[in-house]
């Protein structure tokens, strides 16, 4: 390896004329110009830099500190313009050099970067309403279409409310029907009306009616859609847990006809305009009389399939006109008042319109079961 002519002076050299000079200058030039034009990584970089223009080793300080300081006097002025020439040459060309490497370095980082508009995209899923609150907003649809509006309430209620005004007192068998999660309580004396500090779970909506009676002056248009509770074996059809909606309507001139007409009206807007109803006699001490609202069967339509269980007809929910005992709890004259009542298991009617056989599918929450109602 040949010794870098820049660490020696220009007579060790013997470069003694000034066309010597300018063709060592040269030399150093075409190596430089050799040497910028290579493809240079942005991490080369500043050790090129140190190469050529370091202050203690680039080649431009060696050629000043050995050629021009050193140099003879005749010879110096023509060393001194070499030297610059080449020194404005190497900076501009560094410059140069300097501003395509970054820029080079951009585009790379650019094209990294660069979003391909081809890909297929990642599709994330959607939720939809689960078919409880579906078949919720539907059937409240109907009832606000009506005049109705929807009122909520606590599901811890008290034995007043969820028995006793509604005419079921202590030892009524209607209790029993409805087994009841019972809640020992001590903040229940606040409530004057909780016996002996108990509270329940309430076992149906229907305690909304007398809390809003107590409230509110006839006349009363509300349903009231929530969450009730019962000490089920749960099953197939059956859970601790299920939904409903209630309905009152009370006012100084409903009749039975009002009644009968609600309801058809409600059953041919939920099941279609084919469905047909019918009223069968039943039992609630809230209601006298009462009645079984049953609609032909949405499968057959009425001829009878495994559904309806060869029936034609579909038992959908229980009613009834409100009975006057119950007006006997609060300030309302039994004399001057009538309204009629209704309690539908929402679950239960999602169910049958849906045709689904299993109860514990509404609570699963298994999203191959929700997709399927969207
Ligand atoms: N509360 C009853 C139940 O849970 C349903 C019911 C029947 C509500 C008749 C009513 C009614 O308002 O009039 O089984």
């Amino acid at each position: 390896m040949t010794t870098d002519p820049t660490t020696q002076t220009l007579a060790q050299l013997g470069d003694t004329t000034p066309e010597k000079v300018a063709a060592r200058f040269a030399e150093v030039r075409a190596r430089f110009d050799a040497d910028v034009s290579r493809q240079i990584d942005p991490s080369e970089w500043t050790a090129f830099l140190a190469q050529w223009t370091g202050r203690k080793s680039g080649a431009l300080t060696h050629i000043g500190e050995n050629w021009l300081k050193p140099a003879p006097k005749e010879l110096k002025p023509v060393v001194g313009q070499e030297f610059q020439k080449l020194k404005a040459h190497v900076e501009a060309t560094l410059e140069e050099k300097r501003k395509e490497i970054e820029a080079a370095a951009e585009q790379a980082a650019a094209a990294r970067d660069q979003i391909d508009l081809s890909l297929p995209g990642v599709e994330r899923a959607i939720g939809t309403r689960h078919l409880i609150r579906q078949t919720f907003d539907e059937l409240l649809r109907i009832f606000l279409s009506i005049g109705f509006s929807v009122v909520e309430g606590p599901e811890i209620e008290t034995p007043y409310y969820n028995f006793e005004a509604l005419n079921i007192p202590e030892h009524h068998p209607a209790r029993d029907n409805m087994d009841t999660f019972y809640i020992e309580g001590s903040s229940a004396a606040a409530d004057k009306r909780a016996t002996a500090g108990k509270y329940l779970l309430r076992t149906h909506t229907s305690p909304m009616q007398i809390r809003t009676m107590e409230k509110q002056a006839p006349p009363v248009r509300i349903v009231v859609p929530g969450k009730v509770y019962r000490r089920d074996n749960p099953d197939s059809t059956h859970g601790y847990m299920f939904h409903q909606i209630e309905g009152l309507a009370v006012d100084t001139d409903i009749t039975f006809c009002d009644f009968k007409g609600t309801v058809e009206y409600f059953v041919r807007e939920f099941l279609g305009p084919k469905a047909k109803t019918r009223l069968r006699p039943s039992y609630f001490p809230f209601t006298e009389p009462s009645a079984e609202v049953d609609a032909t069967c949405h499968v057959c339509g009425g001829t009878g399939c495994r559904v309806c269980k060869f029936s034609g007809w579909i038992e959908l929910f229980g009613a009834g006109m409100v009975n006057p005992a119950v007006y006997g709890f609060l300030k309302y004259d039994p004399e001057k008042l009538s309204g009629f009542a209704f309690g539908m298991g929402v679950d239960r009617l999602a169910m049958m319109k849906y045709g689904i056989t299993e109860l514990p599918l509404l609570f699963q929450n298994d999203v191959r079961f929700l997709r399927q109602f969207p």
